[in-house]
């Protein structure tokens, strides 16, 4: 029998902020992994930690302590340009709030990746074309985002996260803006792509019903996380 690979490791990681205020214990001792191929879901109420959980798992931020391993390398190893080329190459985030760029087409937004990673533009505009196709926004490459629908800008920022053909997509609250139907075909996008890609998905969701459609459920509670599903 083949083993499968740990894509992602996290090993006791711990993170806090300071503010003028007080001190926020967010991240507190905690400890996954994410196989090969597997889906992954991460619940929690509001201001729990979620957001900047998956920050440390993408390498947008570092822990205060504790390791973050992708593919067996552990990204403390790495200066914050080469993470950042790393993380174009191997993996795909798709933010809570979009975060596409306004004064730039689709396309251009959905190419940035493929840039940061020096990929051949010619085959970055097919895939990206491809993509856009899949997700039925193929006529709106040549829109600039904010005169999109929310679900549309969503299908941008999911399709900009696929382009590279990364191991693994973080998806924070992906259809948090999002009526419940357009939720759940878009969810069923991101899953589909997903499975026919092999890529591994770690979600962040309220919605209980898509936490159900992936492998395993964990809940973030007082800097914790524990296995619920
Ligand atoms: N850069 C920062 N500086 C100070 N505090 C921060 C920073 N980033 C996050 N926090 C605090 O950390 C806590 C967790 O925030 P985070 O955004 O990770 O929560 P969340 O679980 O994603 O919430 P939501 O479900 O509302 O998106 C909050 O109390 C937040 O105010
Ligand atoms: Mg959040």
């Amino acid at each position: 029998m083949t083993e499968v690979a740990n894509i992602i490791e996290v090993n006791a990681i711990f993170k806090h902020f300071r503010t003028k205020a007080e001190n926020i214990s967010v991240i507190n001792d905690v400890s996954f992994n994410v196989l090969s191929g597997e889906s992954v879901t991460i619940l929690g109420e509001s201001g729990c930690g979620k957001t900047t959980l998956l920050s440390l798992i993408a390498g947008l931020d570092r822990p205060d302590q504790g390791d973050v391993i992708w593919n067996g390398l552990n990204i403390k190893c790495l200066s914050d340009n080469k993470l950042a080329i790393r993380r174009s190459k191997f993996l795909g985030f798709i933010f809570q709030d979009f975060c596409l760029i306004n004064e730039i087409s689709v396309l251009a937004n959905v190419l940035l990746p493929s840039m940061l990673a020096k990929k051949d533009i010619c085959s970055a505009k097919s895939r990206a074309h491809e993509l856009l196709k899949s997700l039925g926004i193929s006529s709106k490459f040549n829109s600039l985002p904010n005169l999109l629908s929310g679900g549309e800008r969503q299908r941008v920022a999911i399709a900009r996260a696929m382009i590279n053909n990364p191991a693994v997509i973080v998806a924070d609250e992906p259809t948090g803006n999002l009526d419940e139907k357009t939720g759940a075909s878009i969810m069923k996008m991101i899953l589909d792509l997903c499975d026919s890609d092999r890529i591994s998905l770690v979600l962040v969701t309220h919605n209980n019903r898509f936490a159900a459609m992936t492998d395993r459920v964990y809940k973030l509670s007082d800097g914790s996380l524990a296995r619920v599903g």
